[in-house]
Order: structure tokens, then sequence, then C-alpha cells
């Protein structure tokens, strides 16, 4: 997961960057600085985060850095242990049995889930179609290329990348920890009324600086939260338009999203009055966006309420929503720990610890949720079996 969530107090020193980090990061710095200045003085913080994470070759998810694992800023669940990528595989395979077609990987990362997926899809004899990655760093589709090339070669070949979505899809679509690395609006609820949090280039420094909120899609979704000031939040416009996107394609099957976030009575809780943005830079979380551009993640917690009207309100069933550890637990993860031998210690304790990790409700198994939108599946989703919460959204 984006680990650890325990925040760094606001004084703690973080680890230097390499001096050719740095420059990197002073690059990417001059690139924004010079946007602020060609917008008039002022970028909203989703262009802010758009460009720190996704410009071409010097944001952070396209930069060289190794984002994932030890070595990196954070984990994820599938570089955890592959009993994640083949748990959820029985679940893909339940739907690509009704649907047939491809299964579509939005935000590939490493590759490791799609590697993993593929072996546990053919061990289950359903192997999709066509396995599709659609993502947005041409660093990581390199390093996806590489992982998928390491594979039997009739696994290797249903893997195929895509440069934007297909007009058409049948089959399942889903991405995990994509959602909360999509840009985000920073909203400022006050007395005299709704601002936008933005950047500004002062002194030769990004700082924030509020303007009366006058974008008219952001000024509706902040305005239907209906929250007293003083508040700051983000909302995110992103993670909602790329559903209605996902749905107006899909003709049959599963759109699933695996995150960490809450309904909206949570998310905008009167005590969580300060937001959900959070950086990671080498396995430390702190809320400063403005270290080290290019060099650390920026994240903020999925608001699942605005991901599951978008896909109703585009057409789509509302076929489950629950935490990750009842979704792992309903699809059978202890089953697969349990066929894992565990004779050799070694080699088994690092999944057995993995999978305390995504069930347990102290680390990822609560925070973390899964939302399932489909069309024409009339069958109920395995996955959801017990513990759906989607009419607490
Ligand atoms: C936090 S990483 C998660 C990677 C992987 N799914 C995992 O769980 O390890 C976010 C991924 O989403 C990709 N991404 C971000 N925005 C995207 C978009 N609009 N379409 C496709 N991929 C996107 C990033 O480049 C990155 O691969």
């Amino acid at each position: 997961m984006h680990f650890p969530v325990s925040m760094l107090p606001p004084d703690a020193a973080l680890p230097a960057p390499s001096a050719e980090a740095l420059a990197h990061s002073g690059a990417l710095i001059s690139r924004v600085a010079g946007a602020i200045v060609a917008a008039g003085g002022w970028i909203s913080f989703a262009r802010y985060m758009e460009m720190v994470l996704y410009s071409p070759g010097l944001g952070y998810y396209d930069g060289g850095s190794a984002k994932f694992g030890g070595a990196g800023d954070f984990v994820t669940a599938p570089e955890l242990s592959p009993l994640f990528s083949r748990t959820l595989a029985r679940q893909v395979a339940e739907v690509l049995a009704a649907t047939g077609g491809s299964v579509l990987e939005l935000g590939a990362g490493s590759g490791r889930m799609a590697a993993d997926l593929l072996i546990a899809l053919d061990e289950l004899g359903q192997l999709p179609e066509q396995y599709w990655m659609l993502e947005v760093s041409a660093e990581l589709r390199a390093r996806q290329r590489d992982r998928i090339s390491k594979l039997p070669a009739q696994l290797g070949r249903k893997a195929a990348w895509l440069d934007r979505l297909p007009e058409r899809f049948t089959g399942v679509i889903f991405a995990n920890e994509v959602l909360d690395a999509l840009p985000v609006h920073m909203v400022v609820w006050r007395d005299d009324g709704l601002f936008e949090r933005g950047v500004t280039w002062r002194s030769e420094r990004l700082e924030f600086d509020d303007r009366r909120l006058t974008d008219t899609d952001l000024l509706a979704a902040a305005g239907r939260l209906g929250l007293d000031s003083p508040y700051l939040s983000e909302v995110g416009l992103a993670g909602p338009a790329l559903v209605r996107s996902l749905a107006s394609r899909l003709e049959r099957g599963l759109l699933l999203f695996i995150d960490y976030g809450f309904g909206q009575t949570e998310y905008y809780h009167p005590q969580r009055s300060q937001g959900t943005l959070m950086c990671h830079y080498r396995h430390r979380a702190h809320d400063d966006p403005f270290v080290f551009p290019g060099l650390q993640d920026i994240t903020a917690h999925v608001d699942f309420s605005a991901i599951a009207h978008s896909g109703v309100d585009s057409g789509l069933a509302l076929l489950g929503y629950t935490s990750q550890a009842h979704f792992l637990i309903n699809l059978g993860i202890t089953d697969l720990l349990s066929r894992m031998p565990a004779d050799r210690v070694s080699a088994y304790l690092p999944h057995a610890s993995a999978v305390q990790k995504l069930l347990s409700p102290a680390e990822m198994g609560e925070l973390f949720k899964v939302i399932a939108l489909g069309r024409g599946l009339d069958k109920p989703l395995t996955g959801f079996l017990h513990g759906d919460l989607s009419r607490l959204l």
C-alpha cells in the first residue's frame, strides 16, 4: 500500500536526495513556475498535481525513480505478494466466464499485477482474449513490457498496450491505486464564500494561494457537499470523469476500483477539516506537496460516493462496495495462503505477513475499499457476498 500511513511530524527531516535528483526536481520546478507565469500568476492545485506527477520525463510517475517497493517510496498491494492478484483473479475469472472478452488494467505500475493475474487466470482456465494495459507514464510502460517479457510466450502474447480508451469494451476493467493518483482540486469553505486553493510562484518559491472559486463544475461539485465553514478539502473531478468515460464504452462487464478512501459522510466529516492530501517520499508520509516536486508521490483519498454516483448516473449498476479485507476473504485469500507450502518457513512467512497487512483493520484491510460497477451482469459477485457496504455510500 501507500505505506506508511502515519504522518511525519512537521519538523521531521526527510532523507536528502542525490545531487542528480535535486537537479531533476529543480528542472520540474522551473517548468511549473513557467506554467504559473504563463497562466497569469496562478494555477489550480489539480494542474500543479498533474504537472508534478505526470510531466513527460520529469513528473514523479514519468521520471526514473524506483517508486514501488523497498527501494522506492511506497508499497502497493500487488507488490506485497502475488496472493493479492491471485485472489482478484478469481473475481475476474468469474466475470469473464459470463461475459467473455478482455481485461483492461488502468495504471499498471511495475507490471507485476498484470503478470501475476495472467498466470492466475491461466491456472483458472479463464485467460482473456487480450490483457490490455493503459498507462500514462512512458517510463512505467517500459517497465511493464520488461516484466511481461519474462512470462511464458503464450501468456506474454495476451498482453498489449493502449494509448487511449477503446471505443467499446466487453469484459473486466480494473485499477488498483489509480484513482488516488488522479489530480484533485483543493477547495476552501470560508465564511465569505467558496475559494479554490491553487499554487503561485512568489519570491522564487511555490506557495499556496486562495482565489474565489469560479469554475462551474467545481462550484457545482463543492456546493453539493453542503459543508460548513471553515473547512478545507479536496474535490476530485477527474475520477468521476474517468468513470463516465469508461461507462460509455462498457458494453457488458465489470468496472472494479481498489483504493483507499471513504463514502462522502466519512470523507467530508466535520473533523476531517484539513482534507486527506498525502505525500510519500522514501516510505515517509507527510502533507507538504511542495517538497522535492517530481521526487515524491502526492495522493488524495478517494471519495467513493462520487465514484458510485458517476457510474450509476452513466447507466451502470452498483454491484458492490466493501472493504478490501471482506473482498479478499470472500474470494478465498486465506484458502490460497493455506495452500502455500508452510514447511519452508522463510518462503512462507513473507506471504503470511503480506496477507496480514492486506486484511488487518489497522493496516490496509478497512481503509482500502473495493467498488464494483457493471452492465449486463445478473449474478452476485463473490467478492461482495459478505460485508457489502454499498447502502452506506
Ligand atoms: C500508485 S500507482 C499504482 C500502480 C499499480 N496499479 C499498483 O497497484 O502497484 C498509480 C498508477 O496509475 C498510473 N496512472 C495515473 N493516472 C492514470 C490515468 N489517467 N490513466 C492510466 N494510468 C494512470 C500511474 O502512472 C501509475 O502507474
